[in-house]
């Protein structure tokens, strides 16, 4: 399986699971792309071995049909099985999301369907939630709502900052996301919960 993946910084999801598909395994990583012609991650990928590209989303302002058709154009070339979002941060419309409905993944830094949208590890210390964690499901046309296929949880602690929470998460993510992915590409879409 040909599996393309999308970032829009520093990627560490994506090199966890570029990484993850370096060995044997049933499905490799054919392209990396970002909306951010700077994003780091796009030289991590090519350190790797990945192709890349970015569509500066910028000049598109607010034309968010025309941005999209160009990120489809790319990604066509590249003729994907599967694309992962992996930190991507733009908004899709429910167009582009009907092309891979079903075989586009993405991972949120929250135990959906808590906290859809941004800042998710601030809500859930003002919330004074005890567990947060992360959630990768597939994308469908409401942002942050579609089936789950994973979720990891990790504590929160005393003193927590949405940042040293989020660095907790994290951790969990790049477990969370490679071992999804891996029994997703071999058709498996039961419920992985890591604790
Ligand atoms: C992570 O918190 C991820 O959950 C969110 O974007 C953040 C950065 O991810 N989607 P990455 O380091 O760019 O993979």
């Amino acid at each position: 399986k040909r599996v393309a993946l999308l970032i829009s910084g520093g990627g560490s999801n994506m090199v966890k699971l570029v990484e993850s598909m370096q060995g044997d395994h049933p499905a490799r990583a054919v392209l990396v792309g970002s909306n951010d012609p700077e994003a780091g991650g796009l030289k991590k990928a090519a350190a790797m071995g990945v192709p890349t590209f970015a569509v500066d989303h910028r000049p598109y302002k607010g034309d968010r049909a025309a941005f999209e058709a160009e990120l489809q154009r790319q990604l066509e070339e590249a003729q994907p099985d599967i694309i992962c979002l992996a930190g991507f941060m733009r908004v899709l419309t429910e167009g582009f999301v009907r092309n891979w409905e079903g075989r586009m993944l993405n991972i949120h830094p929250s135990l959906l369907p808590k906290y859809k949208g941004l800042h998710t590890h601030q809500r859930a210390l003002d919330a004074g939630d005890d567990v947060a964690g992360c959630t990768v499901h597939l994308v469908t046309p409401e942002l942050d709502d579609g089936p789950i296929l994973g979720q990891a949880r990790v504590p929160v602690q005393a003193g927590d900052t949405a940042d040293t929470l989020a660095a907790r998460v994290l951790v969990q993510e790049h477990k969370l996301y490679p071992a999804v992915l891996r029994r997703f590409v071999s058709g498996d879409q039961t419920l992985l919960t890591l604790d």
